[in-house]
């Protein structure tokens, strides 16, 4: 297994390219490249444009994180893996509800792949319940009697017992998912809201102040930057309160 801790601010910011062309998603990798650690290629943009968005991303000196959140047949979903390995892609997730032997089949095949094709070895993260889902309908829809902690943290659960690198989940669940998984485990945290953002589509949000206190490793940001009037203003704004949530927990200790 590869620990991949973020080091600085910058790092731990993961900006979603949720975009529909090459060109919307190259104008944003130029402009934010300095700004922040991986570049998320999700289902919009790979299915306008495929491979050449995580080519492009790379030409770039940047990283990519591949978010198509696999859920399928073990055979399939190690398949589909595997590729996304002899693609260089640098973090990709799946469904832990997949169940275990889609997740440790993928994680085993993936690094063998990556040894034999001398290809760095993926970070892969267990998708835990989307941020757009909250307590009601994961008790009416999904039909689970539980509180949303308690399922996630069983989830995580499934995914470190399979070997994968960490999970995504909301920065509410994170205390739960570190007893359970320890502070190795890496936490990826979507829906990102800092107070001057919309909360758009999500339920599970947070400031990146309340990610950093509760322990997220990474961030993924979209529409708050994708859609400011000044991209640079707003990244930059979230950097700062990523290094101010820090400074205040190290004076704390
Ligand atoms: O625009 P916004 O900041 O809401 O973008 C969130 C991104 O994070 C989207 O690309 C979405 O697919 C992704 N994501 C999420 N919830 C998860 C996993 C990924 O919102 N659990």
């Amino acid at each position: 297994m590869v620990i991949k801790k973020p080091q600085s601010a910058s790092e731990r910011i993961i900006l979603a390219l949720d975009v529909d062309t090459l060109e919307e998603a190259r104008e944003l990798v130029v402009q934010l490249k300095d700004y922040v650690g991986y570049f998320k290629v999700g289902l919009q943009l790979y299915t306008a444009c495929g491979y050449d968005a995580v080519r492009m991303i790379h030409e770039m000196g940047s990283k990519v994180f591949f978010d198509a959140k696999f859920h399928d047949i073990p055979n399939t979903v190690a398949r589909a893996s595997a590729n996304l390995v002899k693609n260089d892609v640098d973090f990709f997730d799946l469904h832990i509800k997949g169940g275990s032997k889609m997740l440790s089949t993928t994680c085993r095949l993936c690094r063998e792949v990556a040894k034999k094709y001398n290809k760095p070895q993926p970070t892969i993260l267990g998708v835990t319940l989307l941020s757009s889902f909250g307590q009601k309908t994961l008790n009416q829809e999904l039909n689970v009697n539980m509180n949303i902690d308690e399922y996630v943290s069983r989830l995580a659960k499934v995914a470190l017992e399979a070997k994968l690198d960490g999970v995504v989940a909301s920065a509410s669940e994170v205390g739960a998912i570190r007893r359970v998984c320890g502070d190795d485990f890496i936490i990826v945290c979507p829906a990102i809201r800092p107070t001057w953002s919309v909360v758009d589509d999500q339920v599970r949000v947070v400031t990146p102040t309340d990610a950093i206190e509760a322990g997220v490793d990474y961030m993924v940001v979209g529409r708050p930057v994708i859609f400011a009037k000044d991209r640079i203003e707003a990244i930059t704004l979230i950097i700062d309160e990523i290094e101010e949530a820090k400074e205040i927990i190290k004076e704390r200790l």
